[in-house]
């Protein structure tokens, strides 16, 4: 291991090559971040800032972590879950491309949580968050910090649910950009890019045939519906569980079968659980649950499958595969828990394809932007992106792709802001 301020702490700095490869690799399909880098070489919209960074350590990370470098910031990165660190790239960027890195893949609670504190020792001016564990632990811990802090970004569902609760109790106490919520980001990122990386990793893991599997998604929100329809492609018949009214009636209307999780339970071959609630799969449904059943979890932490009681009514635990273990229940059924209960996207696969990511790493970089630009103006609380933002990257991405639309006329214009032209 190689500790220090400078660089960080990574598994194992002879990497570094290949974690160079790996990035540039991403680079290649993320344009839209490509673009904005070498508008930040010339703008230098984060001169003079240091930015603390908690996300997954992925080659797409370092690309982000890179352009803030090439706005004028100083960047620092730890990880935002204990399993999703690629120690390739985590060695690339403390060794070779100046980003001091504080990841090591499978690091221990203590650890993650040292490492954050680490990265906070550098005493940021914006922080870059994926799960609100570093906001949360600024302002629970580290509050001698807040007075140099001028904003931060929010990348997922669940840290913005965190971040919303923080400011309601009025404790937020710097304004926060709600990255997770641009169009831009939820309606891509969760839901194709979970959608696919989800199934990408349960089929590492396991190497399972997905045709003809019972298949059941807990949860249809953007990152769920995304799994769904993933499954189906691949031949699954998919069943939808829901406590949302509206989302199971889309789950319907979209030709899945909807029904409550102790009936869904006893049919699956798949679980896979997307929700950012707790427990969705709790003690009962072990009690139902069929024989053979995978589960997995893609919702951000690993609280979604009620493992300690699946322990608990476990008589014997045995890890069968890299990251599969057999719990075997009193009467003999198993059940194969996937990457403890962690993003099995992260933990198995390699996360999201870049190209999404590109969209929601541009949200990240013009957000840190906006902060900078913005200083002083925007109060504590969750804000959005703003609306001309999102609008650019959207607009970006069609262009990288090669892809043109058509423009309003002016007769549209005019008939759109118009009320008096009716039948
Ligand atoms: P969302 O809010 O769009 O969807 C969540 C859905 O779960 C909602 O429809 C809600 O009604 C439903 N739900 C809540 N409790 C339930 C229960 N007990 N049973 C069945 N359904 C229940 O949220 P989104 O964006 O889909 O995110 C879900 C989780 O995935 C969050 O934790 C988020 O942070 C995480 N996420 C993970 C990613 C990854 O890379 N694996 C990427 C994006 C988001």
């Amino acid at each position: 291991m190689a500790t220090d301020k400078r660089h960080g702490d990574v598994k194992d700095p002879s990497l570094a090559l290949d974690g160079i490869a790996h990035i540039q690799w991403a680079a290649r399909e993320m344009p839209v971040l490509n673009l904005i880098h070498s508008r930040f070489s010339h703008q230098k919209p984060l001169e003079g800032l240091r930015i603390a960074c908690c996300l997954h350590v992925t080659s797409e990370t370092a690309n982000l972590a890179l352009v803030l470098k090439a706005g004028g910031a100083e960047v620092s990165l730890c990880a935002s879950n204990p399993l999703s660190t690629q120690d390739d790239v985590a060695s690339a960027l403390s060794q070779e491309l100046g980003v001091p890195t504080f990841a090591i893949k499978g690091e221990d609670t203590d650890t993650y949580y040292k490492h954050m504190h680490s990265v906070l020792d550098q005493r940021p001016h914006i922080t870059i968050d994926d799960g609100a564990d570093l906001v949360s632990t600024l302002h629970r811990e580290r509050r001698e910090l807040l007075p140099d802090v001028i904003g931060g970004t929010e990348e997922t569902t669940t840290g913005v649910i965190r971040l919303r609760s923080m400011a309601d109790q009025g404790a937020l106490l710097y304004p926060m950009i709600a990255v997770n919520d641009a169009d831009t980001k939820h309606m891509f990122d969760n839901r194709y890019g979970t959608g696919q990386s989800a199934v990408d990793g349960i089929t590492r893991a396991t190497n399972v045939l997905w045709a003809g599997k019972q298949v059941v998604i807990v949860g249809y929100g953007w990152s769920g519906r995304g799994v769904a329809s993933r499954a189906r492609g691949l031949g699954s018949h998919v069943i939808v569980t829901e406590i949302d009214p509206i989302k199971a009636l889309e789950a319907v209307m979209d030709g899945y079968q909807v029904m409550p999780m102790l009936e869904a339970v006893s049919r699956a071959d798949i679980i896979v659980t997307v929700t950012g609630d707790i427990h969705v799969v709790d003690g009962h449904h072990f009690d139902r649950i069929k024989d053979g059943a995978l589960i997995a979890n893609a919702g951000h932490f690993d609280i979604e499958i009620n493992i300690p009681s699946l322990t608990e009514k476990a008589r014997s635990i045995r890890t069968v595969r890299p990251l599969v273990e057999e719990y075997t229940l009193e009467d003999g059924r198993r059940v194969y828990l996937l990457a403890q209960g962690r993003l099995i996207n992260l933990a198995a696969a390699e996360g999201h394809p870049s190209s999404v990511m590109d969209m929601s790493f541009a949200g990240q970089a013009l957000s840190a932007a906006y902060i900078a630009q913005s200083q002083g103006q925007l109060k504590p609380g969750v804000h959005e992106v703003p609306r001309e933002l999102v609008t650019e990257i959207g607009a970006l991405k069609l262009e990288a792709l090669g892809i043109t639309i058509d423009a309003l006329t002016e007769e549209q214009k005019s008939y759109l802001s118009s009320w008096e032209i009716g039948t």
